[in-house]
Order: C-alpha cells, then structure tokens, then sequence
C-alpha cells in the first residue's frame, strides 16, 4: 500500500515552511526534492571515502569506482538496458541529447535527410537539432499535435518518410502532461529506416521505462527530476550504435594511447565520459533510482493518476481557471491560465501561500505560442505530492483571484 504521508517524511524539505505555511511544492517538473537517502548517500561518500574514480591504485579510489561503476548497473535495470556498457553518465538530459545531436549528426546527417521532432518538445530536444542540421544541411521537421496537446499519429505518419534519419521525441510533455506513445512511434520509425530517440526527462520519474520494449536506440533523462543530485544526466545508446560513433569532448578518462602527434581513445562508454565525472552525484542518482524501485513504479503511477483525476476534478471550481493540455491519459502536469490574472502574478500570491509553482514558458517556448499564449503558469506533482497539497492550491488560487 502506498502511504503517501510516509513518503513525505523521506523528503527533509517538505517539512519546512514557506513564508510561514506548509511547504506545498507543485514545482517537481522543473526539479524534484530529493528523499533523505540520497542526501545521506552523498553525505557519506564525501565523509568517508572521496576519491577520484579510475585513476588511483588505494582503497577509496577502488571503493568509489566500484560505486560509480554499481551506479551505472542501478541505472541499467532501472530502463532495463541490455549492458551496463549502454549507460553514459552525463551532465544532464540536455547534455545527453546534445551528445548525439553533435556525435552521431556530425557524423550521419547529410544535405537532404530529415530528423523529426513533435511540436511538443522542450528546447533540449529542439535547439541541438536546429543547430545540427543547419550544420550539415539536413531539415529539421516538427509535426502537429491537436489543440489540446494530445498526440496526432497521422501528423507524425505524415511526416514520418524515407528521409527521415532521426525521430526524437519526449515520451510526456513537461508543459501538457500528453504521453506519446513512443513503443509504437519507434517501430513506426524503425520501419522508415529512421533511428528513435526519447527524452524521458519527465516519464522517468513517473512511470517504469523499459527501452528494450521501446525498442529505442537512444534514451536521455536526468538525475535532479529522479530525486537525485543535480549535474548528472544519463544517455541510453544501443551499444552498437555508441560504438560506430567519435568522442564527444576529449581528455582524460577516454583515451587510450595519446602520444604529441596522435591519440586513441578508449571503448564505450568511457569514450564519452571525458575528464573527472560527477562521480558524487552518479552514486546519488543510483540511490535515488532504488529509492523509487523501493516504493514500486506501478505504486508511484498509480498515486499520480489518482492525484492527477483529483486536481482535475477540482479545477472546475475555480472561475476563469483553464487547463492547457487535456490530452487523455496525461501525466500530473498541469499548465493553465487564470482570466485575468498574469502568471507571473499567479505565482507571487500562491508563494505566499507556500505554493510553489512555475510560470513562463517552461524551457518549451514554440510550445507555448503554438497553445496561444506566451506564458503559463504550471503546477506539478511528484511521488510524495498529496490531497492536501491540492487542497491548499485550490485555496490559493481562490484567494489570488479575490486580488483581481
Ligand atoms: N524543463 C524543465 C521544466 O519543465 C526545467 O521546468
């Protein structure tokens, strides 16, 4: 059973209050709180045995590679990749879909060829393309989604041809909630003789990924929405595909033989692993990942959707309240507007409230415009988000409206 108040007591940052009220965080979106574990896993490697990973031949450099190293099998079977050698540590999410854009673009776009994207992408996983395929003169196509954020397949088939090379796309929208059905968009994809790429930035922490079903060739997502650290990201790669592609930034850590004239560099994934990693904070997202596989994936969905039809149900009472992006099944993402009320208005009555919540254009500018507006305000849930939290932003918003 999932006890949602036990939850929160992991969450040492919930317990604070905001501007004098409960701390009602509906902000998880853009980074969530991190659980208790993971402060004290990080906490303990700084304290007890810090060392740098791969270069030392003592005790706390063999013992923090071995931690780095079982980070990388937690995050391997948490999507469930064929070999740990498929999972690339990373900055973040941004960083891995940059890595590709530029490694695998550089090397395999041409004039003529197509990658494309949904109207629905967040700017990670549509600026690198712009930028790659003005670079090699390929075009980068974006297909339609409906009016009310839900996913369009015969926009996507329409668009989906023999030159497409790349299909990347977000499996739920950070602005909408909309889940694309990307299993079935990659076999799509696979039969165009296009490669399939997820940014799983925000499926990742709310339901299990799995990219051996997916049948995906590269996966990215990042450790601060996970409840882990900040500064580190993950790129999934089918191994033979990391392997037919050059380094992404050079120095130490991925070579293999470097002389003045020449060097050589080492196998993947340390190949794309240059320089001292955020080896910390790797071992904190694998607690992190465990930290969610204790509480069951199929439990945290479920809590969500739960979530997610309460608050949806509770919209209605408040006047002028509009919901932007009401695709069925969508996620707990919930971006709107209210008449006559700025966002960024919004935002400062429900902080004083203690409410957290976003406003702008949620790193998804052409999204945005394209629903008709240049700025939202979006509240979003997290594995410990509760009723009450819902209660208390209903109240909010109330109170906001008696401002105007
Ligand atoms: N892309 C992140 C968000 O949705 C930062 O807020």
């Amino acid at each position: 059973m999932y006890d949602v108040y036990k939850i929160r007591q992991d969450f040492p940052v919930l317990s604070q209050r905001i501007n004098g009220k409960p701390n009602t965080f509906l902000d998880s979106a853009a980074s969530a709180q991190k659980p208790q574990c993971v402060i004290d896993t990080m906490y303990r490697l700084y304290s007890s045995c810090y060392a740098n990973v791969h270069r030392g031949a003592y005790y706390l450099s063999e013992h923090m590679t071995q931690e780095y190293e079982n980070a990388r099998k937690i995050v391997q079977r948490f999507i469930n990749a064929a070999s740990e050698r498929e999972i690339i540590f990373t900055r973040n999410a941004t960083e891995s879909i940059n890595l590709v854009a530029a490694c695998w673009g550089r090397k395999f776009l041409k004039p003529g060829d197509e990658v494309l994207i949904s109207q629905a992408e967040h700017h990670a996983n549509l600026i690198p393309w712009q930028v790659i395929a003005a670079e090699t003169g390929a075009e980068l196509k974006v297909f339609k989604i409906a009016d009310d954020g839900s996913y369009l397949e015969e926009e996507y088939l329409k668009l989906l041809g023999p030159k497409t090379k790349m299909v990347a796309v977000t499996a739920m929208s950070n602005v909408l909630g909309t889940v694309f059905p990307v299993r079935k968009m990659a076999e799509q994809a696979h039969m165009a003789g296009a490669l399939f790429l997820v940014d799983a930035c925000q499926a990742a922490v709310h339901h299990a990924l799995d990219v051996q079903q997916t049948d995906c060739d590269f996966l990215a997502f990042s450790g601060h929405k996970t409840y882990g650290p900040s500064g580190i990201g993950v790129l999934y790669g089918k191994y033979k595909l990391l392997d037919s592609l050059p380094p992404y930034q050079f120095g130490g850590d991925m070579v293999e033989k470097v002389t003045y004239e020449k060097t050589t560099f080492d196998e993947v994934p340390a190949r794309f692993e240059a320089g001292t990693p955020a080896m910390v904070q790797a071992i904190g997202l694998g607690r992190a990942l465990q930290y969610m596989q204790e509480q069951g994936m199929e439990n945290i969905a479920a809590h969500e959707a739960e979530l997610t039809d309460y608050a949806r149900g509770r919209f209605a009472e408040v006047k002028g309240f509009k919901e932007i992006g009401t695709a069925r099944g969508k996620g707990g993402v919930f971006s709107f507007v209210l008449d006559g009320i700025h966002p960024q208005d919004i935002a400062f009555i429900l902080d004083k409230e203690g409410v957290s919540v976003r406003t702008g254009h949620h790193c998804a500018q052409p999204l945005v415009e394209r629903m008709g507006y240049t700025s939202l305000a979006r509240a979003s849930l997290g594995m410990y988000s509760s009723r009450e939290d819902i209660d208390i932003f209903i109240a909010a918003l109330q109170k906001a409206k008696t401002f105007f």
